[in-house]
């Protein structure tokens, strides 16, 4: 369990946010070095994680630092790249320079994500983060969460590999099953190793067995049940994290017992 790498995904609102933070903190609290990465467009993981708003407010994803990108890779974030003049930037110093100190130990990342739609360019952005993410998988030797909307697809097979599971968060809705078809397809392409999924607000035995159902026939194992519960939203009416507001309510539990099954599965 040194240095498992867990990427979450799944569609927008599903929880995917409150599960990687939330997973995040507990796995700190078990004493391991936690690097939670938001590569969510619109990054929202700092406040999940209880990362004050003030420093919350004033985080630039890496994506979109300019000066950095053209630190790193000789051009802008828009401009073409050219691998010829500097194939492989060193970012070995970039989580000391721009991770942000979350509650609980948890080191953050906001990385960004791809540009260019589903075929991404080869511009600075792009190329920074390639790289960046090959680091993060390949040479970091922290706990990573990545918290993420669509897949790795633009970061290439090799390093797609290097991620030990993708956690996928669906919901008992249909177009979460869809959601989830896509995804598996997407991971067989890239080769990731394992797709498990987690089911969050589950409410009613209908909407346990709906979720239970789908994933049998899909193949996917279903690793967690995390119920529909109030107390995540009155923590984020409140602006605290889920465990911070009630450690012991359902929903924090189930990921509680989430984060014990991956520390037993991944265990070497
Ligand atoms: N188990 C749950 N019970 C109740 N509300 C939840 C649960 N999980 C997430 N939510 C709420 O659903 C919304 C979306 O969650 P979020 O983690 O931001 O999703 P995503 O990151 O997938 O877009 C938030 O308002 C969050 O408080
Ligand atoms: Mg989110």
């Amino acid at each position: 369990m040194e240095a498992v790498k867990i990427a979450v995904a799944g569609k927008g609102g599903v929880g995917k946010t409150f599960i990687a933070s939330t997973l995040s903190r507990l796995l700190a609290s078990d004493g391991y070095n936690v690097l939670a990465v938001d590569a969510d467009p619109n990054f929202n993981l700092a406040y999940s994680l209880g990362v004050p708003s003030d420093v919350a407010d004033g985080i630039v994803p890496l994506t979109e630092n300019e000066a950095l990108i053209k630190e790193k890779t000789g051009v802008s974030s828009e401009e073409a790249y050219a691998p010829v003049f500097n194939m492989a930037p060193t970012v070995n110093d970039i989580v000391d320079r721009f991770g942000v100190n979350a509650p609980g130990g948890v080191k953050l990342l906001v990385m960004g994500t791809v540009r260019g739609g589903d075929t991404g360019c080869m511009c600075g952005a792009n190329a920074l983060l390639r790289v960046l993410v090959q680091h993060l998988l390949i040479q970091r030797g922290d706990v990573l969460v990545m918290d993420m909307v669509a897949g790795l697809e633009h970061l290439g097979r090799g390093t797609a590999r290097r991620m030990d599971a993708m956690l996928v968060v669906v919901e008992p809705r249909m177009k979460s099953m869809d959601t989830m078809r896509r995804i598996l397809r997407l991971a067989e392409e890239i080769e990731i190793k394992e797709v498990l999924a987690v089911g969050n607000k589950v409410g009613k035995e209908t909407e346990r067995r709906f979720i239970e159902e789908n994933m049998e026939a899909m193949g996917v194992p279903l690793v967690a049940y995390v119920p529909y519960d109030e107390a995540v939203g009155e923590a984020d009416m409140k602006g605290i994290p889920s465990l911070d507001y009630d450690h012991d309510a359902p929903a924090v539990r189930a990921v509680a017992e989430l984060k014990d099954y991956l520390v037993a599965r991944y265990k070497p």
